[in-house]
């Protein structure tokens, strides 16, 4: 089935899938430019926190991605890679949310919650 993209301010939303801890899904249409940080706590998705508000310095906005929404993606700034190695976050494919700026490219990303090892 095919949804329509909702008009935001004259721009087509960017589709974005959430997946709780739970398996509970949340299908939420933003912005070029938002974070997945931003959008997920503005639409409470548990388990997505902001609590530096986006400052790379509190790791509660941890998502795991899969590796074609990865493709899309720079790598890790050192900022977000240290944060990510003190968090023990041994597996690549998860992100800090705050540190995702959302793109055309990834209209259709599934963001799974992620909790540090
Ligand atoms: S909101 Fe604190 S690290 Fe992302």
């Amino acid at each position: 089935m095919t949804v329509p993209l909702t008009k935001l301010g004259g721009l087509e939303a960017i589709r974005i899938r959430y997946v709780d801890k739970t398996g509970k899904i949340y299908d939420i249409e933003a912005n070029e430019g938002d974070t997945l940080m931003t959008v997920a706590t503005s639409h409470l998705v548990p388990g997505i926190g902001g609590d530096c508000g986006g400052n790379c310095a509190c790791g509660t906005c941890l998502v795991r991605l899969d590796q074609k929404s990865l493709n899309f993606l720079n790598a890790p700034a050192t900022t977000e890679r240290e944060l990510l190695d003190f968090l023990g976050v041994s597996e690549c494919n998860h992100r800090l949310g705050c540190q995702i700026a959302l793109t055309r490219d990834l209209d259709g990303v599934t963001v799974n919650v992620a909790e540090a090892d």
